[in-house]
């Protein structure tokens, strides 16, 4: 019976063309009578198949909704107004012929009725089957193809500075299924009664259980649905639609054999790179300026050298430098003079458990190109911060474990191209002392922010 009930369900799309075709052929009769004699006979003909088509398909499209796992809040407009529909075509069969109580509704009300009804139940279908924005999705994606010059395709993308620190799940799996699986798994629409808008959802399985087996992985049904060949019937996603490239094959495989994992992220679970490399996006990073600089001074490098600073190109072919105090914790703010031989070149300076004070910040000014400075593990308080200002590619700072006071804090908006500064603290919460602007909520990082663990991390040497 179920069987039954499904085909005759699977026959709804097709069926609902008869009173559609019907209604308009009465339509255009109908605003064309004047030149047809018998037109009032053809029309009662037309309006009546109508009628009989109408019931058909009403009674196809309730089977539908209750075989093929749709929810009632995404049908009920559809359903509304195929009902409005046939009731207005019956209304408009009566009116011609000629019953006592309708005989006093203007004529304009049926085929004007008829016409609005018709359009809000079609519309109200696709979204059904094509979601909601399917009138306006290809305009959108037209306009995009016309001014990007490219489709937008959606995709999945990390990024250098912080992959390590994104869930595995929610940075590559959910994007992945999201965009080439989730149109046909949702509560919406929930082909196989499988979901997979949420991990939560994913793990309930769909109609055949589990589709991850953490026991054997490889028998798992997403694992084998999208390992068969395409011709295959269970091949996923089905042939028509856009597949998943073989990256995406591959890290999901990988992800089910690793036991699904939730919330670890690529760093704790020690993902190797070359599983992920085609994730990353393909343009360059422009984190640092785009200067050309002549190569920097040797005899300030080898001054810095010989102190145990840490000078290095920020890329293999780059001029651009990045120096690093960390191996000399009794650098003071006045031996900055160190760096005037390479004032344009450096752009990133950790000056982290250094011996540094507030008057750092007026130095630091001096050097235009920075783009990141580390200051944590030092005394500054944050007094005379907003000296940075004239650093005009100054983005990220840091002032982890610092003197930091609260008070400083709205200094920071002076900053013309700060993104981040992160201002952890153990002891104490800045939040208590100064209440954050939206616009500094923007920008402050309050989080603890804990290094990745690195697979390569437990590897004793
Ligand atoms: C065009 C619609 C469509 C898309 C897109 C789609 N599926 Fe399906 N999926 C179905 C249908 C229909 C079924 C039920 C029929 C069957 O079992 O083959 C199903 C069933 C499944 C099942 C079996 C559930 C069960 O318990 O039987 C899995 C697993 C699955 N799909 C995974 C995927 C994955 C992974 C993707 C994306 C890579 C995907 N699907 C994309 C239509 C789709």
């Amino acid at each position: 019976m179920d069987a039954f009930l499904t085909f005759t369900g699977r026959f709804h799309p097709l069926l609902v063309h008869l009173p559609i075709g019907f209604i308009l052929l009465a339509l255009l009769i109908e605003f064309n009578r004047k030149n047809f004699n018998e037109s009032e006979k053809v029309l009662k003909f037309t309006l009546f198949w109508t009628i009989v088509s109408g019931v058909f398909s009403l009674i196809s499209g309730f089977f539908q909704y209750q075989q093929e796992g749709y929810l009632w809040k995404t049908i009920q407009a559809h359903f509304y107004f195929g009902i409005l529909t046939l009731v207005l075509s019956i209304g408009f069969y009566f009116f011609l012929r000629k019953q006592a109580f309708l005989i006093r509704i203007p004529r304009l009300f049926f085929s004007v009725g008829l016409l609005i009804s018709l359009l809000l139940t079609g519309h109200f279908g696709g979204t059904i089957t094509h979601g909601e924005n399917h009138l306006t999705e290809p305009l959108k994606e037209l306009s995009s193809t016309f001014l990007s010059g490219e489709s937008n395709d959606f995709e999945v993308q990390l990024n250098e500075d912080n992959y390590l620190e994104q869930p595995m799940y929610t940075s590559l799996i959910a994007p992945i299924l999201s965009q080439k699986c989730m149109s046909c798994h949702n509560p919406k629409k929930t082909k196989g009664e499988l979901q997979m808008h949420t991990y939560k959802a994913l793990q309930k399985g769909g109609k055949n259980g589990l589709i991850v087996n953490y026991k054997n992985p490889e028998q798992s049904e997403l694992f084998l649905r999208i390992h068969l060949p395409k011709e295959e019937k269970k091949h996923m996603p089905p042939k028509s639609k856009k597949q998943l490239t073989k990256a995406e094959i591959n890290i999901i495989s990988y992800w089910i054999e690793i036991g699904a994992p939730e919330n670890q992220t690529i760093g704790q679970l020690g993902v190797e790179r070359n599983k992920i490399d085609a994730f990353f996006s393909k343009e360059k990073e422009n984190f640092y300026p785009d200067v050309v600089l002549d190569s920097p001074d040797t005899k300030t490098l080898d001054q810095l050298l010989s102190k145990n600073i840490l000078v290095s190109p920020v890329t293999k072919e780059s001029n651009l430098l990045n120096v690093s105090m960390l191996n000399y914790p009794n650098f003071e703010t006045q031996q900055m003079d160190i760096l005037q031989g390479i004032q344009q070149h450096l752009v990133s300076i950790d000056l982290s458990y250094s011996s540094v004070n507030d008057s750092i910040f007026n130095r630091l000014a001096q050097f235009p190109n920075l783009v990141q400075i580390k200051l944590n593990h030092t005394k500054v308080s944050g007094e005379g911060m907003s000296q940075l200002s004239a650093l005009k590619r100054l983005k990220k700072l840091y002032l982890v474990e610092t003197s930091l006071k609260g008070s400083n804090l709205p200094q920071l908006l002076n900053l013309p191209a700060i993104e981040q500064v992160f201002v952890y603290q153990s002891k104490r919460n800045l939040t208590e002392e100064i209440e954050l602007t939206p616009k500094l909520k923007g920008i402050i990082k309050l989080g603890d922010y804990i290094l990745p663990k690195l697979a390569s991390d437990d590897i004793v040497y």
